[in-house]
């Protein structure tokens, strides 16, 4: 169940989140909310992730309107709902009864106006922020004032989509990952605007559609599309050097790293021109900042058409069914070859903890939230931060500073954080 707002309020001593300036904004809160209970949940775009996010809303219980411009849409996703759930059933997960319960939670609608008896609306429409704010006008038009008015965007920013509403202390990020249902990870994104009852609120919601929360700031990435970077950005550079090719980088990310696909394997599964615009995004975002810079190597794959799996080839060749068909031979394991590996794997995961510190550095979220993010969001074997406590942060800082000393590169920067965190001989958990 979830808590009233001034139960909320009181537990946090009728505080707001530290990051903001509150005072403002708990009066406000008080005087605007008094949701105790989302139960209508109004999912705008039944795309990918529209309908995904209406089976989560649906199975947790709540009356979810799914709406989209295109009926072709709404029925493809009520299509693949039934066959999605067809296929629980027959595994024994969901009950017969309980499909029925879910797929009858959600109804399909083509206009806007339907969702005016919503508690929470979830956009989740093409990524552009004209038409977003568009439609979050047109809704507030129609909605309640204390709707939650909630974009699953991944790249633009909530303080600009929040900007377009009269009410923008309604407004949070709330983004899931795909395919929703089965990933474990929301990210819930405050705006500088968002009121900390809209933040809390949608916190409790989100936890008991039974996600695991990360709470992040609202910069380029969130937690995951940013710390996430250097998996894919320096395995490119150690290619592009001639250090390694493809195979050997990801062998040694599995192999030493225990991490489940290696860089190029889970870039050809993305699509290398789906990871290539979000690394685009992101280094634009940050203004450039050379840490987040673009390959050539993927936009030159991306431009020859080479997506990965869904165009059959990418960094490797996949047969009609996904599998990867050009292996090289057994790599050799003489011990040489295993220090080579191990040298690859600790460049790539040092630049992941200095990114992971970094962000924690910066305030972008909590430590914990950190660590849960990448288990959580994109099944990295250990936490980020966790790992730097188990390295120590003389290993960090050394990894960083001898990269640093060869490159003379910005991009190899070694986090304030971690050398402070040296000089006093602390770490982040234990
Ligand atoms: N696909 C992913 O892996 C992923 C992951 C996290 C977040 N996101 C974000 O989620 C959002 C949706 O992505 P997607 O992959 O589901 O897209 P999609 O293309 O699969 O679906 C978008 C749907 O929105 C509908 N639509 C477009 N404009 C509309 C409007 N004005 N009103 C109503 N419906 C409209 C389209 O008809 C389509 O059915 C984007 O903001 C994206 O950045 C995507």
């Amino acid at each position: 169940m979830l808590k009233s707002v001034s139960r909320i309020l009181k537990e946090n001593n009728n505080q707001c989140h530290p990051e903001f300036a509150c005072a403002e904004r708990s009066r406000s809160i008080q005087g605007s909310f008094n949701m105790t209970n989302i139960k209508n949940v109004g999912i705008i775009g039944a795309g990918t992730m529209g309908s995904g996010i209406a089976q989560v809303a649906a199975t947790a219980g709540c009356n979810v309107k799914l709406f989209d411009l295109k009926q072709e849409a709404l029925d493809k996703a009520k299509s693949s709902l039934e066959k999605i759930m067809n296929r629980l059933v027959e595994k024994g997960r969901i009950t017969s009864e309980e499909q029925h319960r879910i797929q009858e939670n959600i109804s399909y609608v083509s206009s806007l106006k339907e969702l005016e008896d919503s508690n929470m609306t979830i956009e989740a429409i093409v990524e552009n922020l004209e038409v977003k704010q568009k439609v979050f006008q047109e809704l507030e038009g129609y909605v309640d004032d204390d709707c939650i008015i909630a974009s699953n965007t991944s790249s633009l920013s909530i303080a600009s989509i929040a900007a377009s509403l009269k009410k923008p202390e309604r407004c949070v990020g709330i983004h899931f990952f795909n395919p929703a249902p089965l990933m474990k990870l929301v990210e819930v994104i405050p705006a500088i605007q968002t009121s900390d009852a809209t933040l809390k609120i949608s916190e409790e919601t989100i936890k008991n559609w039974g996600k695991v929360v990360a709470v992040a700031k609202d910069t380029p990435g969130f937690i995951v599309n940013r710390v996430a970077r250097p998996f894919y950005g320096e395995a490119l550079r150690i290619y592009e050097e001639g250090i390694a090719d493809f195979e050997t980088i990801d062998r040694a990310m599995k192999e030493v790293g225990g991490f489940r696909m290696g860089p190029f394997e889970l870039m050809d599964f993305i699509g290398n021109d789906v990871n290539y615009t979000v690394t685009e995004t992101v280094f634009a975002a940050f203004y450039f900042d050379p840490r987040y810079k673009p390959a050539f190597t993927q936009k030159r794959f991306s431009e020859a058409g080479y997506l990965g799996r869904k165009s059959g080839r990418g960094y490797y060749q996949y047969d009609a069914q996904g599998k990867i068909i050009s292996r090289h031979a057994e790599l050799d394991s003489a011990s040489h070859k295993k220090e080579f590996s191990t040298e690859i794997f600790e460049r790539i995961l040092v630049m992941l903890i200095n990114e992971a510190a970094d962000a924690l550095f910066l305030n972008i979220a909590s430590a914990k939230d950190i660590d849960n993010a990448m288990t959580k969001g994109v099944n990295y074997p250990k936490g980020l931060l966790a790992w730097a406590d188990e390295k120590g942060m003389d290993w960090c800082v050394e990894k960083m500073d001898a990269l640093y000393n060869l490159y003379h590169e910005d991009r190899y920067r070694c986090s304030p954080l971690l050398r402070r965190m040296r000089e006093k001989n602390q770490s982040f958990f234990k």
